[in-house]
C-alpha cells in the first residue's frame, strides 16, 4: 500500500505532519512517499502540479493532502494558481465522489454558533459531485458581449452542465451511502431556474427508483442553505453538485463548531481517494504551530476505511481523537474556558498517547 503525501502550502505543512506521526504510530506495513504541491511546487518548480507530483497520486493507493493557496499567488494568471492542483488532481484522478461528514463532536457542542440544542448529535453527509457543474463545464472565457444588457461591453462566462452518467454515478453513491445511516436522501438543486438542475433532478428521481427502502427529498439550493441553520438535524445524506456542494460543505461545517474537525474523502470509481481537511492553507495562521491537526489527522482516518482497507485502524483514530477532545485538549479555533488550550504538534502528540493508550488496554 503506498500512501502519496501533498502538504502543499500554509498550514497544510504543519497539519499533514501531525497526521503522518499519527499514521506512523499504528505500525501498520505501508509506505508514504511525500511531493510539493500548490504554491509551493509553484516556487520550487514554477507549476502548481508538477508531472512527478501528479504521476505519484496516480500511483499510489491513497493520496494525504494538506492544503493549497496563499495571498501572494493571486496575481498569478489562473493556470498557475495553487488551487489549479487541486483541480487538477480532483480531474486527473477522477475523483468525482467528495465525501464531506458534519459532526458536531459532544464536547464541541458549545463551540458551534448555533443554540446547543440544535446541533447536539449532528451527523451530516454531505456528498458532493466534484469533477462537473460550472467548474469544469466548457466553453469558458472573457470576450465581447454580442448580445445581453450590454452589447459590445467586454463580459466573462462559465458553462454549467452535468451529463446524465455523471448525474447517475453520483446518485448511487448518495443512496448507497444513505443504506448505511437512516436511509434518507436530500438532494439540492436549483430545477425551479437552472435546467441544469431540473435535469439533475430528473435522474436523481430515476436511480431511486432502484433504492425504494431509501426516503428521498428534493430541495432548492437557497431553502436548503436556510434549513440548515434553522434545523440542521432534519438532515441525513445531502447530494448536490459540485458548486452548490462546496458553498453547502462549509456552512455545514459551522454547525460543528470548527471547520478544523471535518476530514473529506475524494473517490474515484476504483475507490483511489484523495483525502484532505476541509478547510484551506490559514496563510494567516501558517508557520504559528497553532492550527488545528484534527482533521487532517480524521481524514487519515478516512483514507484507512475507504481506501486502504483498514476499519480497525480508523476507528482507532477516532477514537483516539474522541479521547483528546475528553481530555479537555483544545487548539486555539475550539478553545473554551476551562478547556486547555495546545499547539498543532501537542495535540498530534497527544493523538498519538491516546493510541498508544488504546493498546494497553486491548
Ligand atoms: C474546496 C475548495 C476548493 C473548491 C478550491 C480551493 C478550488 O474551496 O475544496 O472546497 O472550490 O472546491
Ligand atoms: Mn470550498
Amino acid at each position: 500500500m503506498k500512501i502519496a503525501v501533498l502538504p502543499g502550502d500554509g498550514i497544510g505543512t504543519e497539519i499533514v505532519a501531525e497526521a503522518v506521526k499519527v499514521l506512523h504510530a499504528l505500525d501498520l506495513d505501508f509506505e508514504m512517499e511525500t511531493a510539493l504541491v500548490g504554491g509551493a511546487a509553484y516556487e520550487a518548480f514554477g507549476h502548481p502540479l508538477p508531472e512527478a507530483t501528479l504521476k505519484l497520486a496516480q500511483e499510489a493507493d491513497a493520496v494525504l493532502f494538506g492544503a493549497v493557496g496563499d495571498w501572494k499567488f493571486d496575481q498569478l494568471e489562473r493556470h498557475l494558481r495553487p488551487e489549479q492542483a487541486i483541480l487538477g488532481l480532483r480531474k486527473s484522478l477522477g475523483l468525482f465522489a467528495n465525501f464531506r461528514p458534519a459532526i458536531c463532536y459532544e464536547q464541541l457542542v458549545g463551540a458551534s454558533s448555533l443554540k446547543p440544542e440544535l446541533v447536539a448529535g449532528l451527523d451530516i453527509l454531505i456528498i458532493r459531485e466534484l469533477t462537473g457543474d460550472i467548474y469544469f463545464g466548457q466553453p469558458r472565457g472573457r470576450r465581447t458581449a454580442v448580445d445581453g444588457h450590454f452589447p459590445g461591453a467586454e463580459e466573462a462566462f462559465d458553462t454549467m452542465r452535468y451529463s446524465r452518467p455523471e448525474i447517475e454515478r453520483i446518485a448511487h453513491v448518495a443512496f448507497q451511502a444513505a443504506r448505511q445511516r437512516s436511509k434518507k436522501v436530500t438532494s439540492v438543486d436549483k430545477a425551479n431556474v437552472l435546467e441544469t438542475f431540473q435535469f439533475w433532478k430528473d435522474v436523481v428521481t430515476e436511480v431511486h427508483q432502484q433504492y425504494p427502502d431509501v426516503e428521498l427529498e428534493h430541495m432548492y439550493v437557497d431553502n436548503a442553505a436556510m434549513q440548515l441553520v434553522k434545523a440542521p438535524k432534519k438532515f441525513d445524506v445531502v447530494v448536490t453538485g459540485n458548486m452548490f456542494g462546496d458553498i453547502l460543505s462549509d456552512e455545514a461545517s459551522m454547525l460543528t463548531g470548527s471547520i478544523g474537525m471535518l476530514p473529506s474523502a475524494s473517490l474515484n470509481a476504483k475507490n483511489q481517494g484523495l483525502y484532505e481537511p476541509s478547510h484551506g492553507s490559514a496563510p494567516d495562521i501558517a508557520g504559528q504551530g497553532v492550527a488545528n491537526p484534527l482533521a487532517t489527522i480524521l481524514s487519515a482516518a478516512m483514507m484507512l476505511r475507504f481506501s486502504l482497507q483498514q476499519p480497525e485502524a480508523a476507528d482507532r483514530i477516532e477514537s483516539a481523537v474522541q479521547s483528546v477532545l475528553a481530555q479537555g485538549l483544545r487548539t486555539t479555533d475550539i478553545f473554551a474556558p476551562g478547556t486547555t488550550k495546545v499547539g498543532t504538534m501537542e495535540m498530534g502528540d497527544a493523538v498519538v498517547a491516546a493510541l498508544g493508550a488504546q493498546q494497553a488496554i486491548t
